[in-house]
């Protein structure tokens, strides 16, 4: 593959993302720490420690800063908030309003996730998002979102991922809330479709009411590539029908289609890539008759996940021959324990954009994921996709080398020679 110099745009923003409960720690009424508490979470760790964010929003924005970030993605936790249905936490409110305070007088632009995995224990005791009233609890508890922190935010993300939500949760069944049902994975979706339509118009209404500039509203997708296996029909269908089911049917529905005269509910498509997945055709209705791999012999990263920046050019590609919208890459990164290959990474996923931006595609952001090692979810805090080191025994946070470089791109918004021989070769 390529390694040359190469530059983005004077305007493009680089930056980092997170989510609340993959750092915050100290919430105990959500949906995930009850996935711990029965056991779920591979290495046993607890969402409730995580980094300790909560209580280190200096020394954490400090290191952005460090980083050279222009922006930042983060998110809010809804358990915080509205710990009981309707009741709103003042406190919490105001611990939010000064981290984005503090963001904005560093200089950093917010980009605010409202939804991120997660919700209270009460939405979820209800049947979340299978429950017909999760779009109107949702409304309320964004609605609040929205007008107690929109001064200080100009770009939202309404729900992050939800194809990934419903397969794990709903067809897979490994994250919570552990159920498989075709049925169920379809009825999320459609509750998860309104609610970001109906959050999409509620946040641009607020903001004219409120007199505040219109700000940008879009959904970060999580889009992988699906190849197949062999050139076999079955094999070619199967792959076609993954990338069909598991993420067009989402991100037409929440996009909408401007240009052509239909309604559109996002003023930019969020990318989140990190992987490609190989299909094969498999005869047998138990699995569904399809098996998803990596490619064998392909370099991957410690969870076995294919390294293949050219999949971010083609999912990106696919987004823009379908919506003329700006998009943002909402995420991209790696999960590296010993920063071997991170800032390959880097390089050649920034690479694909700058081929992009080159082939008159707009994209205007990219977020890395993410800032610091955090809870992944069901892997636990083993899984290591920060730039920054954390030793979660004592919270010490660390710079990795990858993260020196990144700084480097963000100042310059470019790979010199220089940068190349230094942390790439
Ligand atoms: C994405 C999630 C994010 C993080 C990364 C590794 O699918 O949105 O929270 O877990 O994967």
């Amino acid at each position: 593959m390529t390694i040359e110099p190469f530059s983005l745009p004077d305007d493009f923003l680089l930056g980092a993302a997170t989510a609340a409960t993959q750092i915050e720690g100290g919430d105990r009424n959500n949906n995930w720490y009850r996935w711990f508490e029965s056991g779920h979470v591979k290495d046993g760790s607890d969402p409730s420690v995580a980094c300790d964010h909560w209580n280190r929003v200096a020394e954490d924005t400090a290191l952005l800063t460090e980083l050279g970030c222009h922006t930042y993605r983060l998110g809010v936790e809804w358990s915080r908030i509205e710990p009981e249905p309707g009741r709103f936490d003042e406190s919490a409110i105001s611990h939010y309003r000064e981290e984005l305070q503090k963001l904005r007088d560093s200089g950093i632009v917010p980009l605010l996730t409202i939804y991120h995995f997660s919700h209270p224990l009460w939405f979820e005791a209800m049947g979340g998002w299978m429950s017909r009233r999760s779009i109107e609890c949702y409304l309320r508890f964004a609605e609040v979102v929205v007008r107690r922190l929109g001064d200080l935010v100009d770009d939202w993300v309404t729900i992050n991922e939800p194809n990934i939500y419903l397969v794990f949760g709903y067809v897979m069944g490994v994250w919570p809330p552990g159920r498989k049902s075709i049925r169920r994975f379809f009825r999320g979706r459609r509750h998860m479709v309104r609610a970001h339509r109906a959050a999409y118009e509620m946040i641009h209404r607020i903001s004219t009411e409120l007199g505040r500039p219109q700000p940008k509203v879009g959904v970060a997708h999580h889009l992988r590539v699906f190849d197949p296996a062999t050139d076999r029909i079955a094999d070619r269908f199967m792959a076609r029908f993954y990338a069909t089911m598991s993420q067009g049917i989402f991100v037409s529905a929440m996009t909408g289609t401007p240009g052509d005269g239909g309604r559109c509910w996002a003023d930019f498509v969020g990318v989140n890539y990190y992987s490609r997945d190989i299909v094969h055709f498999v005869p047998n209705p138990a699995i569904g008759f399809g098996r998803r791999m990596s490619l064998e012999g392909a370099p991957v990263n410690d969870l076995g996940w294919e390294r293949y920046p050219e999949g971010l050019y083609r999912v990106v590609r696919w987004v823009a021959e379908r919506h003329r919208l700006p998009i943002y890459i909402t995420e991209n990164g790696t999960c590296d324990s010993r920063d071997a290959f991170r800032s390959r990474y880097v390089y050649d996923h920034l690479y694909q954009i700058h081929r992009l931006i080159e082939d008159g595609i707009d994209v205007r952001r990219y977020y890395h994921w993410t800032l610091t090692d955090n809870f992944e979810w069901t892997e636990g805090t083993t899984a290591r996709f920060g730039l920054v080191y954390v030793d979660f025994e004592t919270q010490r946070r660390a710079p990795r080398e990858s993260a020196r470089f990144y700084a480097d791109i963000c100042r310059r918004r470019a790979v010199t020679t220089g940068m190349i021989e230094r942390y790439i070769r």
